[in-house]
């Protein structure tokens, strides 16, 4: 109590400068401790970046931005649904008669999907809302590329075809464009379905025919996740958790933060075992869609080649709107994670690859082509930090060079060639190039 009261006089005290009970700057380092960081599938985190001002670098212009983003946070899949309603008839099952440890939540739990119209779908409440999340993006675009919009012309906004993906698009252009959203912007949607957009696509892992996905067939954590059940039916007994259940239960906290903003599920897992469903999320995308398959930088690549064209026009501002994968997949073709391979058999806490870095609900890619008096430079901001090419960083502000930046992207392969498409598919990305403004899908 005293301690409390001579706390609070302190802080009113010395708040406005440093002392020695507020340090100008702080000594503690919390930022791995945030949960956010262990989930894949969960609400939007900033990348950890490397301190990188946000502000255009000193004598900088921009000229043009460019905006790839996943969808923002969403409810679960429908079969992760039913994993996650099967858990939680586990946990309510009867047998428990007296709830404690830390599981003693279970009592007053209720299921978080409560219309299961909602499946697949943007959350709509809470901190953590997908269409909120888009809506401030949108706001921020207001805020910091206003120069850049022309009042008198069009702007398109590109997005893959699945409703949750287009409904962010919209979410982003009302944020944006607020009541001149109908007359100002014009939702351009790039069919997904049935890979007959060929290479003009939004999703090219999935229009990559030579895409085998089902390569990657590792198991991470097993020894992990028993202890952890174990740690749980001795703290909270009667709920016969299993290994499996830790796995279900770390997703059930990502989405259910994502719907509701809160999840006491969150606090019944212990770091250890949010480690584990870590890297076995990040085991699982490297191998899959990132630097472990040698097609994603393929599939990326057709991305990384429309951007570089894009880059030596005079538009101001492009923006799409996609998937997680195919987003890590032009991650992996930008070369932003270093790693080459991923140990299968242990955590390696060394790792620059982490999927909750690249790719959370909501994560985006931005690209800003600058104007510094002597020289073009091209900027990159992941997750809303500054993250400067590996290998070229010489621009002012660690920016690369126009002329090398358009060199880094053009790919090394043909999409078209690489992935095996058929002569009667698009061999080419168009849509960049031939859309028409209409405001049908507003
Ligand atoms: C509930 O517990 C009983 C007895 O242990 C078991 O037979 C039943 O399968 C459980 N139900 C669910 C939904 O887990
Ligand atoms: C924009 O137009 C669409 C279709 O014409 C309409 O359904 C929607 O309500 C309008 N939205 C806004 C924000 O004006
Ligand atoms: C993809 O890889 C898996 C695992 O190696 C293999 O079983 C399957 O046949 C492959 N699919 C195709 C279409 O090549
Ligand atoms: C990727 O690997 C497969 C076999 O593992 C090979 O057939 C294919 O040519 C490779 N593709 C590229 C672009 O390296
Ligand atoms: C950069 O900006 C300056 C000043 O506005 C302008 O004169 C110049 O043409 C621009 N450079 C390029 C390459 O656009
Ligand atoms: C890059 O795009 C241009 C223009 O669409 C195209 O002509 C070229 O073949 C593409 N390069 C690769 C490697 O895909």
């Amino acid at each position: 109590m005293i301690f409390k009261f001579f706390f609070l006089v302190a802080y009113f005290a010395f708040s406005a400068e440093a002392s020695i009970l507020s340090p100008p700057y702080p000594q503690t380092s919390t930022d791995q401790s945030n949960v956010l960081r262990y989930l894949n599938g969960g609400p939007f985190v900033e990348n950890t970046g490397f301190g990188l001002p946000l502000d255009p670098p000193y004598g900088c212009k921009i000229e043009q931005v460019q905006l790839f983003m996943r969808h923002g946070e969403r409810y679960p899949t429908k079969s992760a649904g039913k994993t996650f309603e099967t858990l939680y008839q586990k946990l309510k099952n009867d047998t428990v008669t007296s709830y404690s440890g830390p599981l003693a939540f279970v009592k007053d739990l209720e299921y978080f999907v409560n219309d299961p119209e909602n499946y697949e779908m943007e959350s709509t409440k809470g901190v953590y809302s997908g269409l909120l999340e888009a809506y401030r993006l949108g706001a921020f675009f207001r805020e910091r590329y206003e120069s850049l919009l022309d009042s008198s012309s069009v702007v398109p906004i590109f997005a893959a075809s699945q409703q949750r993906v287009v409904d962010t698009a919209r979410s982003f252009g009302k944020g944006l464009f607020l009541d001149q959203y109908n007359s100002s912007c014009s939702i351009q949607i790039i069919n997904e379905v049935g890979k007959m957009n060929g290479a003009n696509t939004l999703t090219p892992i999935t229009n990559c025919l030579s895409y085998n996905t089902s390569l990657y067939q590792h198991t991470f954590g097993e020894n992990i996740y028993q202890a952890e059940a174990e740690r749980l039916n001795a703290l909270s007994p009667g709920f016969n958790i299993t290994p499996d259940d830790i796995f279900t239960m770390g997703a059930y906290c990502g989405y259910e933060l994502n719907v509701k903003g809160k999840s006491d599920m969150c606090q019944a897992l212990s770091m250890d075992a949010f480690q584990a469903l870590q890297y076995q999320d990040d085991l699982q995308k490297f191998y899959q869609f990132g630097p472990g398959h040698n097609m994603s930088a393929v599939s990326g690549g057709l991305l990384a080649n429309a951007s570089a064209q894009l880059l030596q026009e005079d538009r101001k501002v492009v923006f799409s709107f996609m998937h997680d994968n195919d987003l890590l997949t032009y991650f992996t073709a930008l070369g932003l994670p270093t790693d080459t391979e991923l140990s299968t058999e242990e955590i390696e806490f060394h790792r620059s690859f982490k999927t909750s870095e690249f790719i959370p609900q909501g994560a985006r890619l931005i690209i800003e082509k600058l104007n510094c008096s002597d020289s073009e430079n091209v900027r990159f901001i992941v997750n809303d930090k500054v993250y400067p090419l590996p290998g070229c960083s010489s621009g002012p502000g660690f920016t690369c060079p126009l002329e090398e930046t358009i060199e880094l992207l053009t790919p090394e392969h043909e999409y078209a060639e690489a992935c095996g498409l058929p002569d009667d598919r698009p061999h080419e990305l168009t849509f960049y190039w031939d859309w028409e403004p209409t405001f049908t899908d507003n």
